[in-house]
C-alpha cells in the first residue's frame, strides 16, 4: 500500500534552497519515499496532518548517551577538566548494566521526543550497558550508529582498559552487534587521540577495515588538547596526521570527526580529500570554552558539516536549538574574528541538520525519491500569531521557540514511532 501525509510540507535539498509544498502530499511506500506532490490519485491511503508542518527527521552526528545525567552541569570548566571531574566518572558508572538502564530508557525517549530520528553515538567503553543501550534504540525504532568508546591511556584508574583488552572487546562487540539490528549499527569509537595509544589506534584502524566499519572520535576542540596531542605525537605534523598515520580517517564519509574549531589550512585538505564528516557542536564548544568553529570556511573548502548536540558538553538535545546557536556562533564569528566567510544562512543550517548529516547514513534527511521515509510532524499552532506566515516562517519560529512539545509525530522508515 502505498501511503501519503498531507500537511505543510518544507525540506532542504540542498544547502541553498528550502522545496515547499503549502497543503502538500509527502508520498512514501514501505519504508521510502516516492516524492511530493500537490495532487494525487487513489492509489493513496492519506493521514491527514492539514496546517501542521511536515519535515524531515533531524539528524544528531555526535553525541554521549552515558552523558545524560549530566545534562546542564560542567560548564564552568574546560574540556580536559570537564573530563577529568564530571565525565569520566559519571561513565564509569556504565560498568553496571543495572544503573545504565533508567538513563538510557531517559535519552532514548528524548531523541524521539525531540524528533532526532538518526544520530552517532558515544556508549561507554563497556560492552555490556552499550549493547543494552542499542537493543533499546532498536525497539523504539530510532536509527543510529553505536559505538563501544576505546580509552587505553592517560583516563583515571577506575576509568580505563588495558590495550589489548580494548581491542578484543571492541572485536566481540563488533561481532555481537554487526548486522543483528535493522537500523542501529556498529561504529569504530576511539575516544580522542590522548586517551588511545598508537598501538590500540593502530588496531582499531584494522579491526574498522576488516569489518567495514564506520569511526567517529574528536578533532582539534580546544587548545590545551591539541598542545597534549602534539607533545604525545612528535612524529607526526599535527593532530588530524595522528589519525591518519594510525588507520583512522576511512574515507568516503566513513568516518565523523567531532568539533574541528581549531582546524588549520592543512587539516582542512585532509578532511576534505578523505571527505570525513566534521560534526559542529556549538553548544558543546561554547559552555566548554573550545571556541568558535569556522564552519562557512570549512563547508566553502568542501569539507561536509553535519550538527551534533554533543550532550552532554552542549545542554541542549533538541536540534532546532542547536541550529540557532550554530546560527548565532556563525554570526559572531563574522562580525569578531573573519568576515571574508559569509554567516551561515538558515536554509544552509537546516540542511546540516537534515540532508547534510543524513549523508552519514546514505539516504537519509531529504524528501527526494529514494530517500528514507523519516519525517516528523509539526503542530505549530500555539507558536502562531495574528498575522499570517510563510511555511519557511512557521519552520524558523518552530526551530528558534518551539520544542519537543510542537513534535506530535515521529516516523522512521514510514512507521511511526511516536
Ligand atoms: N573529547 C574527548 N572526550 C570528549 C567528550 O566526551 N566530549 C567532548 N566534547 N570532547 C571530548
Ligand atoms: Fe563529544
Amino acid at each position: 500500500m502505498k501511503n501519503a501525509v498531507k500537511g505543510d510540507i518544507i525540506y532542504a535539498s540542498s544547502p541553498d534552497k528550502f522545496e515547499i509544498f503549502e497543503d502538500g502530499y509527502l508520498l512514501f511506500e514501505n519504508d521510502k519515499i516516492i516524492g511530493v506532490t500537490n495532487e494525487i490519485n487513489d492509489d493513496y491511503e492519506v493521514i491527514d496532518c492539514s496546517k501542521k508542518l511536515i519535515i524531515p527527521g533531524f539528524v544528531d552526528i555526535h553525541i554521549h548517551a552515558p552523558q545524560i545525567n549530566n545534562i546542564g552541569l560542567g560548564a564552568d570548566k574546560e574540556l580536559m577538566d570537564w573530563l577529568e571531574i564530571y565525565t569520566f566518572p559519571e561513565e564509569a558508572k556504565y560498568k553496571d548494566v543495572e544503573f545504565a538502564k533508567k538513563p538510557y530508557q531517559k535519552f532514548v525517549n528524548k531523541l524521539l521526543n525531540n524528533g532526532t530520528t538518526s544520530s552517532v553515538v558515544f556508549g561507554s567503553i563497556y560492552n555490556e550497558s552499550t549493547e543494552y543501550l542499542m537493543d533499546l534504540m532498536d525497539k523504539t525504532g530510532l536509527r543510529a550508529y553505536v559505538g563501544k568508546v576505546n580509552m587505553d591511556r592517560n583516563s583515571p584508574d577506575f576509568y580505563i582498559e588495558k590495550t589489548q583488552d580494548s581491542a578484543k572487546n571492541t572485536v566481540k562487540f563488533v561481532e555481537d552487534t554487526i548486522g543483528k539490528y535493522k537500523n542501529i549499527k556498529p561504529i569504530i569509537t576511539p575516544r580522542f587521540v590522548p586517551s588511545c595509544t598508537s598501538e590500540l589506534m593502530t588496531e582499531l584502524g584494522e579491526i574498522a577495515k576488516k569489518y567495514d566499519l564506520k569511526i567517529q572520535s574528536h578533532l582539534s576542540e580546544n587548545r590545551r588538547e591539541i598542545k597534549f596531542v602534539n607533545e604525545l605525537h612528535p612524529e607526526c605534523n599535527c593532530y588530524v596526521d595522528v589519525y591518519d598515520k594510525y588507520g583512522l580517517l576511512r574515507d568516503n564519509l566513513n568516518t565523523v570527526m567531532a568539533h574541528c574549531v581549531w582546524t588549520d589550512e592543512h587539516e582542512m585538505q585532509m578532511l576534505k580529500s578523505k571527505q570525513v564528516m566534521v560534526a559542529h557542536s556549538p553548544y558543546s564548544n561554547g559552555n566548554i570554552s573550545s571556541g568558535i568553529s569556522p564552519v562557512s570556511k570549512l563547508i566553502k573548502n568542501g569539507v561536509d558539516v553535519g550538527l551534533a548536540s554533543d550532550v552532554s558538553g552542549g545542554h541542549e538535545i533538541f536540534m532546532g536549538k542547536v541550529i540557532v546557536m550554530a546560527s548565532i556562533l556563525s554570526n559572531m564569528r563574522w562580525v569578531h574574528i573573519d568576515d571574508t566567510y559569509p554567516q551561515l544562512k538558515f536554509e544552509q543550517l537546516f540542511y546540516m541538520a537534515t540532508k547534510g548529516g543524513g549523508k552519514f547514513f546514505g539516504d537519509v534527511g531529504s524528501f527526494e525519491k529514494g530517500y528514507k521515509a523519516d519525517f516528523l510532524v509539526i503542530d505549530d499552532d500555539s507558536l502562531s500569531d495574528s498575522n499570517d506566515r510563510t511555511v519557511r516562517e512557521r519552520l524558523q519560529r518552530f526551530l528558534y521557540i518551539g520544542d519537543d512539545r510542537n513534535i506530535q509525530s515521529v516516523y522512521v522508515d514510514g512507521k511511526k514511532i511516536k
